[in-house]
């Protein structure tokens, strides 16, 4: 298995330019089966997930073609595939397929996803959304099993607050017979993605962005072209990244709104971000001040940063304490970081972490973000030697051209 190589304590100096978002990119793709006619994506991610639905559409029978950062996707010859196992237990947002199944077929069967299993990840709020629009679901030998003989509008209140389980119930919905609602909905900035896609193909739908999303369902959908949002992840922790670094970075192609949490954190510990219309330039400091971090559902800090951030608070003069209240776990990079010295104590969802020094080690990754804190840590590293990060297949479904992009800034890093 390749690993990422690391010479830390180089300042990270230049610009990088940010690739489309992969967590918007995994719900286009299969929202894109709704249309009968093709769809084109741009401003798409070159990663190992998006590489994987390539093969699930084509298993579909969709046509897929990809040129550069562009996806074409035909569906005009799709055909109702059963899909209980293979490439649908290789990522998480295989469970789209159900939603866009259900809207375009009346039927689904999708093996349980896979993906990153940082701690149990329930998709009982997306059932629940089926069921209300009038599907009978099934889990047989851990195959979701999901029919409709008419899909009905139907009022929708989640229990927890789920990206997943609102963009799912807006795919099936978008086919179904009237109007749903779904209360206490995700607000992320994927969201809005996915349905200004599905309205561009025809469907109907408004209030994204709030917590009450309304979906008039059509009977057909057709092609359009659609550029896919910058990652605000990848964004974050190049952001990150700088600061740790003590760099000088330009952060270029984002949508700055998206940031402004991590921007604000940044910001309180003491680093310098100037945000221009389309991009973030973030100066480091030699010191920084310890903070509190909470990991919230958009407009709050997001989860998928808490793993990065925790290595940039291992370079602040003090104890900061870092809760995540999305995930109750996702502290599996911890015992990692303390190999790499890091004074890191965890106590229920928050982890308290005193600042000092990392030094380089033989560290592992155990999923795609726990792999982004490894690499921020990494670079931090000034008093030698080299980490080596294994579990590099992680950090390749989510960062797109990690190595290129951070040996253009001046790091030491390769893969081996
Ligand atoms: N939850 C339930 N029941 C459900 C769905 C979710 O209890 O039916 C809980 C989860 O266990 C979690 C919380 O609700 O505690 C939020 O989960 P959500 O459904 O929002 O997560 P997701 O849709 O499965 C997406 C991203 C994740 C990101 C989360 C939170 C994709 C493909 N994945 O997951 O991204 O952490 O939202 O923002 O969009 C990543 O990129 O590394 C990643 C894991």
């Amino acid at each position: 298995m390749e690993k990422l190589l690391i010479a830390g304590g180089k300042p990270l100096s230049g610009t990088v330019t940010i690739s489309g978002a992969k967590n918007s990119a995994v719900a286009l793709i299969p929202a894109a089966i709704l249309a009968e006619s093709t769809v084109i994506l741009d401003n798409l991610p070159d990663l190992s997930d998006v590489a994987i639905y390539t093969e699930l559409l084509e298993e579909l029978n969709a046509t897929v073609e990809r040129k550069d950062d562009q996806m074409i996707i035909d569906p005009s010859a799709l055909r109702s595939v059963h899909m209980p196992n293979g490439n649908v237990k290789k990522l998480r947002a295989s469970y789209y397929l159900m939603g866009a199944l259900l809207g375009r077929f009346g039927e689904a069967v999708i093996g349980l996803p896979g993906g990153c299993n940082f701690e149990p990840r329930p998709i009982d709020q997306h059932i629940k959304g089926f069921e209300a629009l009038g599907a009978r679901v099934s889990n047989e030998a851990g195959a979701i099993h999901i029919r409709a003989t008419e899909l009905r509008g139907a009022k929708i209140y989640l229990d927890v607050v789920s990206v997943g389980a609102t963009i799912n119930i807006m795919l099936a919905a978008s086919r179904a017979k009237g109007v749903t609602i779904i209360e206490n909905a995700a607000k992320e900035p994927e969201i809005i993605d996915v349905a200004t896609l599905l309205n561009s193909m025809g469907a109907k739908i408004i209030g994204v962005g709030t917590e009450t999303i309304r979906i008039e369902g059509v009977n057909e959908m057709h092609g359009c072209r659609h550029s896919i949002i910058p990652d605000r992840i990848q964004a974050g922790t190049y952001m990150i990244a700088a600061a740790a670094t003590r760099g000088d970075v330009l952060v270029d192609n984002v949508i700055p709104k998206h940031l402004e949490a991590i921007s604000a954190k940044l910001l309180e510990m003491g680093v310098h971000i100037e945000e221009q219309d389309e991009a973030i330039r973030v100066i480091g400091r030699p010191e920084y001040e310890p903070v509190d971090v909470r990991a919230l559902v958009y407009p709050g800090f997001a989860t998928d940063i808490q793993s990065p951030m925790c290595s940039l608070l291992t370079q602040s003069r003090g104890t900061s304490i870092l809760t995540d209240y999305v995930y109750s776990s996702r502290f599996k990079y911890v015992p990692e970081l303390t190999r790499m010295g890091a004074n890191i104590k965890l106590e229920g969802r928050s982890a308290i972490v005193e600042g000092g020094p990392l030094y380089a080690a033989d560290v592992r990754a155990t999923d795609l973000r726990a792999g982004a804190a490894l690499v921020v840590a990494a670079l931090t590293v000034t008093s030698g030697g080299i980490t080596e990060i294994s579990g590099v297949e992680y950090i390749d479904r989510g960062y797109d051209r990690l190595v290129e992009n951070l040996s253009r800034m001046g790091a030491e890093i390769w893969r081996k």
